[in-house]
């Protein structure tokens, strides 16, 4: 058997000299998560130039029976992209496979390396005056195969679906060194199994996605975003209707803001203030858009929000004037998180349930977090068209970090069992990683559950790819 030395050694012959990365500088910080919640130790750091690369390393490791664990912008939530402690694993990074392939614009895709940036995808798509509608506040630094290992959500699935609903095409490096290349732009194929949706979601537990075919759509030439401040989540869901309804569907983001995330935003990220002149207990954020020029989307908005207004929904809103306004509604909502951990501690839930649940959610398990965390204040916000809340527990002033960790555990359980009774999700969007290993076993469906071990056995049966993450070792 050879030892570690020698291993690395051998892995070093199979990449490029950028491609073997020792620098502690560079690789320390690919070793902890970026909530610096899981840290791990890897028998070596490498960063493949291309898919060739990507797969001789998978073939040597499977040969070795190395776990090997990917990596993309290291923005996910779950530690899925953090190695274990036993310097035994190696982690892969994928960010030198950064090449747009190609756009058709006459197809509506584009097809793109997993290392990309998910905000250059965005403006090579831009720049080709098309549309790509993946969009979330870590946008500037995750990357493609992160996101569509993720299934990420984010702010426009209201429209155009979860990552998954986008993906043509795929190219994959299997656990042995083999190439999947299914990197069609087709929109219909059936023929057979779709083998390539199981890579995505599979947080890296199946294969390696080196790239992908994406689809666009039209580029938006009118758009109108409006900060409104409703009465409640029940307002806010009864708005949704209403505008759905009035806007021919041309609601692209809808989200729910609670009052607390209003104050820490202003107090914690520069440049953001409330846009409203009156305190409100909740808000909303909601943007149609249109790819017809000239549509007259602020007077439709205007319109619908008047009417809400009339009927008691709605107390107060701003329609953004320009982009300038637009650009500062979304700062706020998108730095919630960054707020929430400029604040101190917090205890994060990515749930879902049906969106017309999520009044009654709101109240039974806001209730149980009043009446049992008193250190902790609850900051429920998020997705509310895709009926997916951020249902977070921040540490209260007064009260410290641990004392509020200390409860953790027994708020994940009443939450997560809400969640249940409400036939919703513990996991709408983040995924499963190393954090929500035991949650999916017991929250899954068993059959389901068995499936997932069958699948995860047909494609990796030595069990090196991610090992631990969303299943447990065998
Ligand atoms: P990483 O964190 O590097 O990896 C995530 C998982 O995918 C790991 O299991 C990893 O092993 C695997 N993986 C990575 N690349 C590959 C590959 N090429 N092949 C196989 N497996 C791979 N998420 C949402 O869904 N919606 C949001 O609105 C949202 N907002 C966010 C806001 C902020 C400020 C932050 C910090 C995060 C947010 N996230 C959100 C979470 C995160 O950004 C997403 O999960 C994102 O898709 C992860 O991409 P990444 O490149 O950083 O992946
Ligand atoms: C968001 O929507 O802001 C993220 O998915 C949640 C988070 O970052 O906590
Ligand atoms: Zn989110």
């Amino acid at each position: 058997v050879p030892d570690a030395a020698s291993l690395i050694q051998q892995l070093r012959a199979l990449v490029d000299d950028a491609g073997f990365l020792t620098d502690p500088g560079r690789t320390a910080p690919m070793l902890r998560d970026h909530r610096a919640q899981y840290r791990g130790h890897a028998l070596a750091v490498v960063a493949p130039a291309d898919t060739a690369a990507v797969s001789r390393v998978l073939a040597f490791c499977n040969e070795h029976r190395i776990g090997v664990v990917p990596q993309g912008g290291n923005t996910g939530y779950c530690g899925g992209a953090t190695p274990d402690a036993s310097s035994s694993q190696l982690l892969l990074s994928l960010e030198r496979l950064d090449r747009v392939r190609a756009i058709d614009s006459a197809n509506y895709t584009i097809t793109a390396e997993a290392g990309c940036i998910l905000a250059k995808l965005q403006s090579a798509a831009a720049d080709a005056d098309l549309y790509l509608p993946l969009s979330l506040g870590a946008e500037g630094s995750c990357m493609l195969g992160g996101n569509l290992s993720t299934n990420a959500g984010g702010l426009n699935v209201i429209r155009y679906g979860m990552a998954r609903e986008l993906v043509l095409g795929l190219e994959v490096v299997l656990p042995d060194g083999r190439v999947l290349d299914v990197l069609t732009g087709l929109r219909k194929d059936n023929t057979g199994y779709d083998i390539k949706s199981l890579f995505l979601g599979a947080e890296g537990t199946l294969g390696v996605i080196t790239a992908a075919c994406l689809k666009l759509y039209p580029a938006l030439r009118s758009r109108a975003t409006a900060f409104v401040a409703v009465r409640d989540p029940a307002a806010a869901v009864a708005l949704l209707t209403a505008l759905r309804g009035a806007s021919g569907d041309c609601v692209s983001s809808f989200e729910l803001i609670p009052r607390v995330a209003v104050e820490l935003t202003s107090q914690h990220i520069p440049g953001v203030v409330d846009p409203l002149s009156a305190p409100s207990a909740w808000y909303v954020l909601c943007e149609i858009s249109s790819s017809r020029p000239d549509e007259p989307l602020d007077a439709l908005l205007e319109k619908t929000l008047a009417a809400a207004f009339d009927g008691g929904l709605v107390s107060d809103a701003a329609v953004a004037i320009d982009e300038r306004q637009r650009e500062l509604f979304w700062r706020l909502r998108e730095s919630i998180p960054e707020s929430q951990r400029k604040e101190g501690a917090n205890i994060k839930h990515d749930i879902s349930v049906p969106v017309s649940q999520v009044p009654r959610f709101i109240d039974v398990a806001g209730r149980w977090v009043e009446q049992h965390i008193p250190q902790g204040v609850l900051c429920a916000y998020g997705h509310l068209g895709d009926g997916n809340l951020h249902f977070n527990v921040n540490q209260r002033a007064g009260f410290t970090a641990a004392q509020l960790q200390a409860i953790e555990p027994k708020a994940k359980r009443a939450i997560h069992d809400f969640v249940k009774e409400f036939g919703g999700s513990f996991s709408a969007e983040h995924g499963i990683g190393q954090l929500k290993v035991f949650e999916l076993e017991r929250y899954a469906n068993p059959l389901e559950l068995e499936l997932m071990q069958r699948v995860k056995h047909a494609f990796d049966p030595n069990g090196i790819m991610n090992p631990g993450k969303v299943l447990r070792r065998p």
